[in-house]
């Protein structure tokens, strides 16, 4: 786990877990959301579970920690040093004036102590609380509801097969606050009202939220909204949602269920409901029925953040409406299959595309890119003159196969283009990357696609529901 402070130094601790990956740009964005930079001490490692940041005041680690779902827990840092005798002369050195609001005598106060990558017996937690004995505590011990929580912390290092007898590091401060892990349960898809079988994990999909600066009174939208999933997460920080999918039942939470032991969708198993199981039902605005490539919305800088999870075609196919005639085949088929490669970049390029018109100056585009990782490079992540890539952090799936969650934040208009600069940069060129990724996650479809092809009109779709 990882610790962050901030004051003269915040200590944040964070697990490793499966969100771990995610933890560097979760803290990045939701300190961009205060105006405060990332500035961490010289001896950072990402993949220390204890991370020791500058700059920051109690409110701003009280802030991000009330929205992190990686970060375990963070303090103020009163003292650190390899050995404990290195943490005593860094404690005593510590201004008295910062400590003694926390510990005068009509105080209470505990000690906690947190070991990472080796358990302690319960006698030697009790030695190392005595031997902190030169600190000027002079409330009372409460175990149960005490004022003030202090932490030493003590570093093993990461290798569970070379734990040291003694630590690398050790820490000492006062906890400010606790992550949010509790929302990966409380709103776990598990017991969700309303589920399909893509449906995005929580604690993944709060991640998205955070990554995107979503905040309250915000407007999201999601054009691949599915169950909803993501619509949950921004409606938790506050802000308005909406979202579009081309499929019609589960817009309108109908057809088959994804539940094992039932057949059939049950009267208000939909997106709203879903909003409304967590009390976020007032910043429901709406979602439809919608062809993503073919945007329906105005011309106007209409959201603050774009967030989702397009069609991969692992779960559920890879579609748009009109006839497979409109597809304009490329001229040379050997070098780019004309079927999956079409639909897939094209997902992303209209993706890009519609975010750069669609967001507001400043706002951020999340979206999952999926990748084959034997053949993956940075060049695979589709760009736009009008965005900077803000961060790329892989989830793996197999070992051939990850996901990248991208963020990217508006930088400037389309209209500000200048159309011939950017068309001569080739890393602006057309999406054309996952070639070995298409042939083996998409075989499957594409076998399927001469029989399906004749379904992917939307129109064709929607009467068919509409008419079950
Ligand atoms: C990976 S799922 C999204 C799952 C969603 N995040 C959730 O939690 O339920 C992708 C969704 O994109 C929808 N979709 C596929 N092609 C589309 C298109 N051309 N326009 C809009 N939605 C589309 C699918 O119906 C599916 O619901």
């Amino acid at each position: 786990s990882v610790c962050v402070s901030v004051f003269q130094w915040s200590l944040v601790v964070h697990e490793f877990n499966k969100y771990f990956y995610f933890l560097l740009q979760e803290i990045k964005a939701l300190l961009a959301l205060r105006g405060k930079p990332f500035i961490p001490d010289e001896k950072f490692k990402e993949k220390s579970p204890f991370w020791c940041l500058d700059g920051l005041s109690e409110e701003d680690i009280r802030s991000i920690m009330a929205r992190s779902v990686c970060a375990k827990s963070a303090f103020e840092l009163w003292g650190h040093g390899q050995t404990h005798s290195e943490l005593r002369a860094s404690l005593l050195s510590y201004q008295s004036e910062n400590m003694s609001p926390f510990m005068h005598k009509d105080s209470t106060y505990r000690i906690n102590i947190y070991t990472f990558n080796k358990t302690l017996e319960f006698t030697d937690r009790i030695k190392r609380i005595d031997a902190l004995d030169y600190l000027p505590f002079e409330g009372t011990v409460n175990l149960k509801s005490p004022q003030h929580i202090f932490c030493l912390l003590e570093d093993y290092g990461t290798d569970p097969n070379n734990i040291p007898e003694h630590p690398n590091s050790v820490y000492f401060g006062r906890w400010l606050a606790d992550g949010q892990r509790e929302l990966i349960h409380s709103h776990s898809v598990k017991n969700r009202h309303f589920i399909g079988n893509t449906s995005m994990d929580a604690g993944l999909s709060f991640i998205m939220a955070n990554h995107a600066k979503v905040k309250e009174n915000d407007l999201v939208f999601d054009p691949f909204v599915g169950t909803g999933s993501l619509l949950v997460a921004c409606s938790h920080f506050g802000a308005y949602v909406c979202g579009t999918d081309i499929d019609y039942n589960t817009i309108h939470g109908r057809g088959r269920s994804s539940r094992k032991n039932q057949k059939w969708r049950g009267p208000d198993e939909n997106i709203k409901a879903n909003l409304r199981q967590y009390g976020t039902e007032k910043t429901f605005l709406d979602v439809m029925v919608s062809d993503s490539s073919k945007s329906v919305w105005r011309e106007a800088a209409l959201f603050d953040a774009i967030i989702t999870d397009p069609p991969y075609g692992i779960r559920e196919s890879t579609r748009r409406t009109g006839s497979h005639k409109d597809i304009t085949k490329p001229p040379d088929e050997s070098h780019i299959p004309v079927s999956q490669a079409y639909h897939l970049s094209d997902i992303f390029t209209d993706l890009l595309n519609f975010s750069a018109h669609h967001l507001v100056m400043g706002g951020r585009l999340v979206y999952w890119l999926p990748v084959y990782r034997p053949e993956y490079c940075e060049e695979m992540v589709p760009l736009n003159p009008c965005f900077q890539l803000i961060s790329n952090c892989e989830q793996t799936l197999s070992s051939h196969t990850s996901r990248r969650l991208i963020t990217m934040e508006k930088i400037k208009e389309p209209e500000e283009l200048d159309s011939l600069t950017h068309l001569a940069d080739p890393r602006f060129s057309p999406y054309q990357g996952h070639n070995a990724f298409r042939e083996k996650y998409f075989s499957g479809l594409n076998k399927r696609r001469g029989k399906e092809d004749n379904k992917l009109d939307f129109n064709d779709v929607q009467s068919k529901n509409a008419s079950r």
